[in-house]
């Protein structure tokens, strides 16, 4: 039976002064395998980090891709059976719903054999996602600008030295949709040039691992300083990182993970931050983690039978 392997990286999307446009995609991977099965039927087993809290019905977010996509190709297996293999935190500001967006799309497009293009699938997802930041990267790997015009999206692959970057993640939900809602609808011109300015200095800086340079260019004006009184002790994690000797911090995503970059001195940042949450009564995650340049990987298994 025709079976697609597709493997999604994770993704810290804003980067501080990128709000909505700016994402670097991460070495934590989320796993899915998708077998065209002939007899009409629908099973999906979830296995890893967070795996209780997905849905293994119609709800879940991989399957209704698969179906965007089977809709659009028009034609779909007799039968699906999809395996998720989870490594990345659910509802962490880490891209996994991306992950889950995507492989649905780019499953369902190969098991098929569809027409779809990597330019299609962006196109798609970002519009699903309302916003590219974490898709694009979480596509092609490495960090990546994607600017929308209308329902167009315009990707700007960006070079960046290779790093280990350092990620915590409170044990504390904060929906996205509530971390958006917590947004202003207009902002004023001064804060629009503070991250207009800072914008280009950190992918700049991120190009040559210029880290003095980080901490200036990590600045916003857009997102952050609305957002980080809604994550209990997040201020003071951002505090402890840079004391640990952090270079750059900033909230990845949506929240409530925070990144930090540094030359060195990983494992304190991680024990910094960790600490903090602690005193709030938050247990954390943490990880220190290669920036991945490879984006999704699409296995393809020839078919060994009939559908
Ligand atoms: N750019 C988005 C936000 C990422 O910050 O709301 C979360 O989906």
């Amino acid at each position: 039976m025709p079976q697609v392997t597709i493997t999604i990286p994770a993704t810290s999307a804003n980067l501080g002064p990128g709000f909505d446009c700016l994402g670097v995609a991460l070495g934590l991977y989320n796993q899915v395998t998708f077998t065209a099965v002939s007899q009409p039927s629908l099973t999906i087993a979830v296995t890893g980090l967070d795996a209780a809290k997905v849905p293994t019905d119609e709800t879940n977010l991989v399957y209704q891709s698969a179906c965007h996509m089977f809709d659009r190709l028009g034609k779909r297996p007799s039968g699906l059976h999809i395996q998720q293999k989870n490594n990345i935190p659910v509802g962490s500001g880490l891209g996994s719903s991306s992950t889950a967006v995507l492989a649905g799309l780019l499953g369902a497009n190969a098991l098929m054999d569809g027409h779809f293009s990597q330019a299609d699938i962006l196109a798609i997802a970002a519009a699903e996602e309302g916003h590219p930041d974490n898709v694009a990267p979480a596509l092609l790997g490495g960090l990546v600008l994607g600017v929308m015009q209308g329902e167009q999206v315009h990707i700007e692959q960006l070079p960046i030295a290779q790093q280990q970057v350092v990620i915590v993640t409170p044990d504390f939900q904060l929906l996205t949709k509530d971390a958006r809602a917590a947004l202003p609808n207009q902002v004023s011109r001064q804060d629009a040039i503070f991250n207009a300015s800072r914008l280009p200095l950190l992918i700049h800086a991120l190009e040559t691992a210029a880290y003095p340079k980080l901490t200036l260019a990590m600045q916003d004006k857009l997102h952050q300083p609305y957002r980080l009184p809604l994550i209990p002790g997040m201020a003071e994690a951002f505090d402890a990182a840079y004391t640990a000797g952090a270079a750059g911090v900033a909230l990845s995503g949506a929240g409530p993970s925070l990144i930090a970059f540094a030359p060195d001195c990983h494992a304190e940042i991680v024990a910094a931050v960790t600490a903090v949450f602690h005193k709030k009564n938050l247990a954390s995650r943490s990880w220190i983690l290669p920036i991945d340049m490879a984006g999704s990987q699409i296995n393809k298994l020839a078919s060994q039978g009939t559908i």
